[in-house]
């Protein structure tokens, strides 16, 4: 397909030639590996960034790239979709406040843990690390103390998630009371409560980056970012969360992803419709035992 207008020579499909130049770009300049990404979704992508990007044709482009930093980015933000909101798929989200946050306070109690630590990767703009912030609110945790890390790629998404300002289109599952009680109207925008701004942090954190170590954690939640990664990649990642959860922890991903291949034996599906997954008990473990008690989150400067 090729849209009218000036920049017509740009449609859906890259050539290969294309492609590969891209990616070598992306590589030198950002270390960023394109080629872990689906295929078909991420040429869309770039294809759509060079359509809209103003660029007289593809050599003027690559030109482009080479001497504009912020068109490097603006192509990395094309090729990552950062949709989010409050409490996506409630379902997930009442699993999570009625059965499995209470038994991980439970659990962390009962083996003496100070605290417990929670990542969301691939947060994009935080919904999901504000969600479970919200969450935590409610529930009787004693003396016990939260951590909660929220990750993404990209450096924008993050920027944004430590604003905190929100449409109110990303709010519609917040139950009204919360948001009176959480958040304040500020233009057209809500924002949300300082206190529970400054709960938790976000880091940037590349999947994809194989000498990235995962944060040791008693929940994972990492939603809506596998599905766009080829399977030798989301293989890989998933045995790197069943080596960073501790014994109890579990593991929670999107709707439309279903746990399978070698990385299937690392977890049990305890509620397979909510997607959350705990580490199979006997099963193949990867690695080393990590000490819990001791294992930090990025940032920290001092270990427990
Ligand atoms: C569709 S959003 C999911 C947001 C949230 N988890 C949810 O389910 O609502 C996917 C996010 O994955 C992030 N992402 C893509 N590639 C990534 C990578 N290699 N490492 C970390 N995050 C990545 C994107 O930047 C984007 O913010």
């Amino acid at each position: 397909m090729t849209e009218a207008g000036p920049y017509a020579w740009c449609g859906d499909e890259l050539s290969e030639a294309e492609f590969q130049a891209i990616t070598a770009v992306l590589h030198t300049k950002r270390q960023f590996d394109v080629g872990a990404y689906k295929d078909k979704c991420v040429r869309r992508r770039i294809a759509k960034r060079l359509r809209n990007c103003g660029a007289a044709d593809f050599r003027a482009y690559l030109m482009r790239l080479e001497e504009d930093p912020e068109e490097v980015d603006a192509l990395l933000e094309a090729i990552s979709i950062h949709v989010s909101h409050f409490f996506r798929d409630p379902g997930t989200f009442r699993c999570l406040e009625r059965d499995v946050l209470p038994d991980l306070v439970a659990q962390a109690q009962e083996a003496g843990r100070h605290g417990l630590r929670f990542w969301s990767v691939g947060c994009a703009t935080g919904e999901e690390v504000y969600s479970l912030a919200l969450l935590m609110e409610e529930i009787d945790r004693g003396e016990l103390t939260i951590e909660i890390l929220g990750a993404d790629i990209s450096s924008p998404a993050l920027e944004n998630a430590r604003r905190g300002r929100y449409d109110a289109i990303r709010l519609k599952e917040v139950p009204s009371a919360v948001l009176k009680k959480y958040f304040r109207q500020d233009g057209g925008l809500y924002q949300i409560d300082d206190r529970l701004r400054h709960a938790v942090r976000f880091e940037r954190h590349d999947l994809l980056a194989t000498e990235a170590c995962c944060p040791q954690s008693d929940l994972i939640l990492c939603r809506n970012v596998l599905i766009y990664f080829s399977r030798a990649e989301q293989e890989r990642i998933l045995r790197q969360f069943a080596t960073s959860l501790s014994p109890f922890g579990r593991l929670v991903l999107g709707r439309s992803e279903i746990m399978d291949g070698s990385s299937a034996r690392l977890f049990t599906a305890e509620f397979p419709l909510e997607r959350v997954y705990r580490r199979s008990v006997g099963g193949d473990r990867p690695g080393e035992m990590i000490d819990h008690a001791k294992s930090t989150f990025p940032g920290d400067t001092n270990a427990r």
